[in-house]
């Protein structure tokens, strides 16, 4: 079956970004900003780049305005390093708080509608564990487009990137990099309308495909965010880092997790268990509702688990309250219009009257492909692979270490995106490579396997299998046992994925064949997150044992994980940069490994 399929193109570009949401398109932007006429090609699984993730982003961007007679750009680098528990890189924290305003003005000058206040000045929230003045108030930091912030991203990186001649693949897909040496050549895509392979030789191939989210049942992901560059990543041999560090949103909508957003606490609402007790007080007594994520959503399972929690009929899921009946028509109207629709979409409520059930839900991957603080991938930290960077959710500079605070994910990726381009542009004056011979062999003899006949296992089962065993037992809060019997799972559904088969063998537009590569991705992406998570034996962040509450400086390093085959995993890790400590000089103290109390 591998014989009969071959690449139906080889084609030449200077740029090659796979992933065109709010990372990919920054990235393009700048380099066509800066160099006219470069050829790039953009690529999408989704049928539209405007139906990325990054569309659904709802809170804001986190950044300090120099004009800001309150806020400082080192309250702000405390801030994500304390929130990270002590695990982010000093020196990308630095460089992209010091950058993050910069990336304000180049939103505004192409047109993003963020919310002003009555006297016209840029209206700011606060957002969890933002603060000023190293912990004693909440900062207003946090720059925002109502509640739709990332819609507004969408709009002006794909207009920047469309109006400068990006090219667009939409529905097609990433399937190998093409890789000599310690340098990266291109890659090969499938293209999904067509069914067809083609490759691509690139002076620079950029990932930024975003996260891994659908490896959980309840997540505030889109159903594309499958892992799909990690996967690739980790069949190229290259690392992934820190996978176990994973953020669950306190607020979810309950059943589906749907995400609502951060800003119904910065503006007010209050959490409240069954019996309409405002509970955050005990658990973060200062900064109760606007404590960073991993500990409201700590709060509200122990809630739960401690049999405080609200049985939802419809769904048979256990959940707290969101109370936002308070809130002024003007707050609802103005600053929380979509999710306050959502409520009424998906729960038939009117949170102006009643009472809005929430419980935790995956959203987002501290972890993933190891970065340079100039988004170079790495294939060990002593190595970079030459022409390969990668940007937003797949990528793991480590700005965020084990617990990203809100607002700084869509910061993340746009400063991340212009940095990256800023480095692809010293690619580009290079030659071409040729494309191999042997390019698109490993893909063809991957694709085949799905291909040939089988059917005894039906790939939605076992999708559904993995998403349920990730959330029962890689969620929130997590355990050994429960750590083995995720991995026992995964294994037994690795097996099962072999047997399962394809009802249409058509390779054009067959969306049967993309769920099985998908749920491959999820398998692979799944075994690396619980085998981390297994050995991790402390609580970091986002990453809660049970059996191992307190966190532990022999852990005070990134895990870097290799399984280039299913199940052969190994290890190895990287240390964090502390450079902002080890400079000395005022407050330097406050960016050693600090007790985490909110
Ligand atoms: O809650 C939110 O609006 C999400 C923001 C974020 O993840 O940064």
């Amino acid at each position: 079956m591998a014989k009969m399929l071959k690449l139906s193109s080889r084609i030449q570009c200077d740029v090659l970004i796979v992933g065109a949401g709010g990372a990919g398109l920054r990235c393009a932007a700048h380099i066509l900003e800066k160099r006219p006429g470069t050829n790039i090609i953009a690529v999408t699984k989704v049928s539209h780049p405007q139906k990325s993730h990054t569309s659904t982003a709802q809170g804001g961007l986190a950044a300090v305005d120099p004009r800001d007679v309150m806020d400082k750009p080192i309250y702000h680098m405390f801030d994500t390093w304390k929130g990270s528990d002590c695990m982010a890189d000093q020196d990308v924290v630095r460089k992209i708080v010091d950058a993050a305003w910069e990336e304000i003005v180049w939103l505004e000058n192409k047109g993003m509608h963020f919310t002003r206040d009555e006297e016209g000045r840029l209206s700011k929230r606060t957002f969890g564990g933002h603060t000023v003045r190293f912990g004693e108030a909440s900062a207003f930091r946090a720059v925002f487009e109502a509640d739709r912030t990332g819609k507004g991203i969408m709009d002006n990186t794909w207009g920047e990137a469309l109006k400068s001649g990006v090219t667009f693949l939409n529905q097609t897909i990433l399937t190998e990099l093409l890789l000599q040496g310690d340098r990266c050549i291109g890659a090969v895509l499938f293209m999904e309308k067509p069914g067809e392979f083609v490759a691509v030789s690139a002076k620079a191939t950029v990932l930024a495909t975003g996260g891994c989210g659908q490896v959980f049942r309840v997540t505030t992901n889109c159903r594309q965010n499958t892992g799909d560059a990690h996967a690739v990543a980790l069949q190229a041999d290259l690392p992934l880092m820190d996978m176990e560090a994973v953020q669950f949103h306190p607020t979810g909508i309950v059943g589906p997790g749907i995400l609502a957003s951060e800003t119904l606490r910065s503006v007010g609402g209050i959490l409240r268990n069954k019996n309409l007790e405002p509970f955050m007080e005990k658990y973060a007594p200062k900064m109760k509702e606007l404590a960073p994520r991993d500990l409201v959503a700590r709060a509200i399972e122990t809630e739960i688990r401690e049999g405080r929690g609200i049985l939802n009929p419809d769904h048979n899921i256990e959940h707290v309250w969101i109370d936002l009946r308070h809130l002024s028509d003007y707050i609802h109207d103005v600053q929380i219009p979509e999710v306050s629709g959502f409520f009424k979409q998906f729960m038939n409520l009117n949170p102006r009257e009643q009472l809005c059930p929430v419980r935790p839900s995956n959203h987002y991957q501290m972890g993933g492909i190891p970065t340079t603080a100039f988004g170079e991938v790495q294939k060990s930290p002593e190595t970079i692979v030459l022409g390969l960077f990668a940007a937003g959710e797949c990528g793991c500079a480590s700005f965020h270490g084990f617990n990203r605070l809100g607002t700084n994910s869509i910061l993340e990726l746009i400063t991340m995106g212009r940095f990256v381009g800023e480095r692809v542009i010293l690619q580009l004056d290079e030659a071409p490579a040729p494309i191999p011979t042997d390019a698109g062999d490993k893909s063809f003899s991957q694709f085949a396997a799905y291909l040939e006949l089988k059917e005894k296992e039906n790939v939605e089962q076992i999708r559904e299998e993995i998403r349920h065993v990730m959330t029962e037992n890689v969620g929130v809060f997590r355990t050994e046992d429960g750590l083995k019997k995720a991995i026992q799972t995964l294994a037994a559904s690795k097996e099962k994925l072999n047997e399962a088969g394809l009802r249409c063998r058509d390779m054009r537009m067959n969306q049967e064949l993309i769920q099985l590569w998908e749920l491959d991705n999820l398998l692979r992406v799944s075994l690396v997150i619980a085998q981390g998570a297994l050995r991790r034996r402390e609580s970091r962040g986002g990453h809660a044992r049970i059996d191992y509450p307190e966190r532990k400086n022999e852990f005070n390093d990134h895990t870097l994980a290799y399984m280039r085959d299913f199940g052969k995993i190994s290890f190895s890790h990287r240390s964090v940069n502390m450079s902002i400590f080890e400079a000395g000089g005022e407050n330097c103290e406050k960016f050693g490994m600090i007790e985490r109390k909110y």
